[in-house]
């Protein structure tokens, strides 16, 4: 299906082949929609896309799913989406809280979570995407063992999530404050915002974390 131009934004979405516009529809299915029994790997408030496509073109034999709520953001992307012709990617449009509705215990491989929110204030701490509830949540829709990949420019988001995740019983396999200055530099995938802060002088912070389920 070709990409139409359409004026309302959420029609325009639904347009593009390359954004699920219902995933509940998926549920259980989305193996089907990539048309293999490949990983799947999903990123949780993906902006524009771009982490997922240059994921996605690397990494030519895992799935890839980048989810982001805001249709304005996916749709500022969508010009650059569609340069990438790859079969192994899609962005969903939808909110991460809706999780559950969209995939089945075991569906996921792996979760990304790159520059989240930081929600600065300790009364939204349960909004941030690392706190407790949602990593609950990714524990019971990945695999056992499945990894969580991190990134953040944000200290106090980072130390946070820290604390979390151990306190949640994840092991921390891979932690650096520095990444573009550490032997985990190679291979990296920059975000729009990981771009924006490095050249900024910023340093990133990135861990992997290992879930508990057996
Ligand atoms: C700071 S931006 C980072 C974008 C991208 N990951 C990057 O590194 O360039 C965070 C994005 O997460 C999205 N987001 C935040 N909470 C979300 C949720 N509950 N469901 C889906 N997307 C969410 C926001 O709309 C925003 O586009």
């Amino acid at each position: 299906m070709r990409l139409r131009y359409v004026k309302g934004g959420l029609e325009r979405l639904a347009e593009n082949e390359k954004v699920v516009t219902k995933p509940d529809e998926y549920k259980g299915k989305w193996s089907k929609l990539f048309d293999n029994d490949r990983s799947i790997h999903v990123e949780f408030g993906s902006g524009r896309g771009g982490f997922i496509t240059g994921m996605a073109k690397k990494n030519p034999d895992v799935n890839y799913l980048a989810f982001e709520r805001n249709s304005k953001v996916i749709i500022r992307g969508i010009n650059k989406l569609l340069e990438n012709p790859g079969s192994n990617f899609y962005l969903v449009h939808s909110d991460i809280r809706k999780i559950e509705d969209i995939f089945l215990e075991n569906e996921i491989d792996r979760v990304y979570l790159n520059f989240s929110d930081p929600w600065p204030k300790k009364r939204h701490d349960k909004r941030r995407l690392t706190y407790r509830s949602f990593l609950k949540l990714y524990e019971r829709l990945m695999i056992p063992k499945g990894e969580l990949h991190f990134k953040t420019d944000n200290i106090g988001l980072f130390d946070f999530s820290i604390d979390e995740l151990k306190e949640n019983g994840w092991n921390i396999t891979m932690i650096t404050r520095d990444l573009h200055n550490s032997s985990h530099a190679e291979g990296n995938v920059m975000t729009e915002y990981e771009e924006k802060f490095s050249k900024r002088g910023q340093a990133i912070n990135k861990l992997i974390a290992v879930s508990p389920k057996k």
